[in-house]
Parts: C-alpha cells; sequence; structure tokens
C-alpha cells in the first residue's frame, strides 16, 4: 500500500518525505487555502515546489466544474510536472473529464467519492485514482471502512485497474484498516503517519535495554 500525505505544507511534506515512506502527496482548495496559497501563479508555483520534494504523484485539484473548464485547467495543472495527478470531483462533467484526460493518458484522482456506484463510475472512465472519504463518513454515522472494503471487492471481481485512494484519514486505525481491506494508497495527515509508531511497550522495552547497557558498561 502507497503512503501519500494530504496536505500542502511544505514542511510537513519534507519531514514525512524524510522518513523514507513516502510515495505522493495529495492537496485540495482547502489546504492551498489553509497555507495561505492564493492566485494562479502562486498555487501553480507552489505545485511546482511540492514536486520539487518527493519523487511520487502529487494530486493537483481543478475548481471549474463544468467540463471545458475542467478539461482547460486539468491541461494546465498536467503540464506543470510529470509528476501532477488531476484531481476531478465526482459529479457527471467530472466523469467525462475523467474518460477524456484518460484517452489523451493524463492521470486523473476523482475526489469526493462517497458511494460504490461513484467509484464504479470513475474506474469505467479510467481514473488512475478514486478517494473515498473515509473520515466524513464517519463524521455522518457511517462507517467508512465499510466502502473501502466494498469497492475493494467490487474492483477485484471486475478487474478494474482504478486504484483505490482511501482519503479523509483522520487516526492510525484508519490507515491499518485500509491496508487490511485492500486500499492500494492511502492519504493521511502527517500526524497519523507518524503515529503508526508509538507503542508503549516499544518505548519500555527500550529504556529498559539502555538502561540495562548503562549498568553493564558502567
Ligand atoms: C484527499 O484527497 C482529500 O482532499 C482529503 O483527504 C479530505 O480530508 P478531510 O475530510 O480531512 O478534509
Amino acid at each position: 500500500m502507497k503512503f501519500f500525505i494530504d496536505t500542502a505544507n511544505l514542511a510537513q511534506i519534507k519531514e514525512a518525505n524524510d522518513l523514507g515512506i513516502l510515495d505522493g502527496v495529495t492537496t485540495n482548495p482547502s489546504l492551498m487555502a489553509k497555507e495561505g496559497i492564493k492566485g494562479e501563479a502562486a498555487v501553480m508555483q507552489h505545485y511546482i515546489d511540492i514536486c520539487n520534494i518527493v519523487d511520487g504523484d502529487v494530486s493537483a485539484e481543478v475548481i471549474s466544474t463544468d467540463f471545458a473548464g475542467m478539461v482547460a485547467e486539468g491541461e494546465k495543472l498536467a503540464a506543470l510536472h510529470e509528476n501532477i495527478v488531476v484531481k476531478i470531483p465526482m459529479i457527471k462533467d467530472g466523469v467525462k473529464a475523467i474518460k477524456y484526460f484518460t484517452s489523451k493518458g493524463i492521470r486523473t484522482n476523482c475526489t469526493l467519492v462517497f458511494g460504490a456506484g461513484q467509484a464504479i463510475l470513475a474506474a469505467k472512465a479510467g481514473a488512475t485514482y478514486i478517494s473515498p472519504f473515509v473520515g466524513r463518513l464517519d463524521d455522518i454515522s457511517y462507517d467508512g471502512m465499510d466502502l473501502i472494503a466494498q469497492i475493494s471487492q467490487i474492483f477485484a471481481v471486475q478487474g478494474y485497474q482504478t486504484q483505490i485512494l482511501a482519503a479523509s484519514i483522520r487516526n492510525p486505525v484508519h490507515i491499518i484498516k485500509s491496508a487490511e481491506m485492500g486500499a492500494h494508497v492511502i492519504t493521511s495527515p502527517l500526524a497519523s503517519i507518524l503515529a503508526l509508531l508509538n507503542h508503549p511497550l516499544t518505548d519500555k522495552g527500550l529504556a529498559q535495554f539502555l538502561a540495562d547497557h548503562a549498568k553493564s558498561n558502567a
């Protein structure tokens, strides 16, 4: 399973990349706004900066919601760097745009996926990735992991090549469950990735080893 970081914060991207386990980055307009990145030129430069840190796929989201607008924006984004994946919302024109980009050899990430039917449509259109939002489903009392399991089963049975990118990850359990359920990728905030490191018995065991070493070498 690939690990993407879900942020536009360059320091966090560098920290995750330095860990040696980072395979890519996802961003969205809210994450760009959070970093204070405003205006087309600044947004484009920020994507290039991210691509220069990470050797892997970087999802850059379109703002347009009509087919022509998504195509124009997506082509501009894809031309920025070979690692750019055009992120397209799961709407009618979005499906058409995914099909168009697929025919042009431009990779896509279909975002805002909350149901298996949407996942099937995006896969049929040839999306490289689909992003089911696990945490946002949990927020409204659905189990987001059930959707990952369902899509995983459908894609296996149907032989779809589209990769399941579990998004809206909120905690380390989401990452572990995504791995169990066959997600190809997770995209997560840095905190949840780092939380995978933690176990009290590791800390206790290490403290004991170091104390015993110190005693016997005193
Ligand atoms: C990923 O591509 C999404 O933009 C992101 O995971 C959404 O996460 P959130 O629900 O925490 O905003």
